[in-house]
């Protein structure tokens, strides 16, 4: 069973709870990622909680975004991606993730260990939507199964597969395998671990035999990476207006009140940086919108001021050699 399905490019952002809200996704879409998924987002929310859910699906000005959906249940699931189908260019299943309290409700990972739930699952999903329908998987519970896991999904009708080359129970720890002869099967495919820097696509693609590859933790460290693979070095400025952006898109979508949730990219956006550390510490403690606007402020111009030779900005690369 063939389909015509093809990723929309060759560089997607992966999905990422907690991570991949609108605001991210959208600044590592202006960086250059070709395809991105949501958050996780368990069809029991989107059929009983809808308004809470809707913020986490992709706006109009969005393109090529999955929404990724998690359950046990086909019927529910069905449901659920009839109701996100409008928002998303395809449905995603979860079949991959690791965490103790999605496993113990036999969602995400645990759908691994009962492959004819999965079957169901997305045969029920596949019949309720006019959208393509992809199943992301790890290669397999405890131990390498992959060949069987494929199978199943395109047995029950998959337009396309996204593999992390982990199992399930090693969670994100251990190297992720790309030897996986994904161009074997007859569906799209997608390899995900472990890519971190622009040598790394040509490689996993190759090794993988996968048409497209997705970067997680990457992303997170340094998100100008998808601009980097681009053969694009983003100047000191860029990043500054990229990291004032996710803030003003952070406070636009949520309110003001949840500016807490910038922290966790300082790090990413501060890659490399000298002063870096310090300015971490500083921004942890910012209490408001207004004074993290202040100090991101600061500290990228005082840089600017450091690094100007006739106007240019250097390259931030450059930038990191010198710390
Ligand atoms: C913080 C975090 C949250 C994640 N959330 C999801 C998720 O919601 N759905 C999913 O399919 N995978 C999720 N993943 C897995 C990633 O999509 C990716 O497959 C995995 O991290 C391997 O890629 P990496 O080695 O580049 O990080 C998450 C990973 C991280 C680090």
């Amino acid at each position: 069973m063939s389909s015509n399905f093809e990723y929309p490019g060759k560089i997607g952002l992966a999905p990422m709870a907690g991570i991949t809200s609108r605001p991210f996704r959208k600044i590592c879409s202006l960086w250059g990622a070709e395809f991105s998924y949501t958050e996780m987002i368990s069809a029991e929310s989107v059929l009983r909680a809808f308004k809470v859910v809707q913020k986490m699906l992709p706006d109009e000005e969005e393109k090529n975004v999955a929404v990724q959906l998690f359950g046990n249940d086909p019927n529910r699931m069905a449901q659920a991606a009839k109701v996100v189908e409008p928002f998303a260019c395809w449905i995603n299943i979860n079949a991959a993730c690791p965490a103790k309290k999605v496993l113990k409700k036999g969602s995400g990972g645990a759908l691994l260990k009962d492959l004819e739930r999965l079957k169901a699952i997305i045969s029920a999903v596949k019949n309720a939507v006019q959208r393509p329908v992809t199943v992301k998987v790890r290669i397999g519970f405890e131990e390498n199964e992959l060949e069987k896991i494929m199978q199943v999904c395109i047995d029950a009708g998959a337009d396309g597969v996204e593999v992390h080359g982990r199992t399930v129970e090693q969670g994100y720890g251990g190297k992720a395998i790309w030897d996986l002869k994904l161009d074997q099967y007859e569906v799209a495919t997608v390899i995900s671990g472990d890519i971190y820097e622009p040598q790394d696509v040509e490689k996993a693609l190759s090794i993988s035999g996968a048409q497209a590859v997705l970067i997680a933790r990457g992303a997170l460290r340094k998100p100008w990476i998808f601009a980097q693979l681009k053969g694009k070095n983003p100047t000191v400025e860029e990043i500054k207006n990229m990291f004032l952006l996710h803030l003003k898109m952070l406070i636009d979508l949520e309110g003001p009140r949840s500016f807490y949730k910038l922290r966790q990219f300082v790090a990413g956006y501060t890659h490399g940086m000298p002063g870096a550390r310090m300015f971490r510490e500083r921004f942890m403690l910012a209490n408001s919108p207004e004074e993290q606007q202040q100090l991101i402020n600061e500290f990228f111009n005082q840089l600017l001021m450091n690094n100007q030779e006739n106007e240019v900005v250097k390259p931030i690369e450059e930038l990191s050699k010198e710390v």
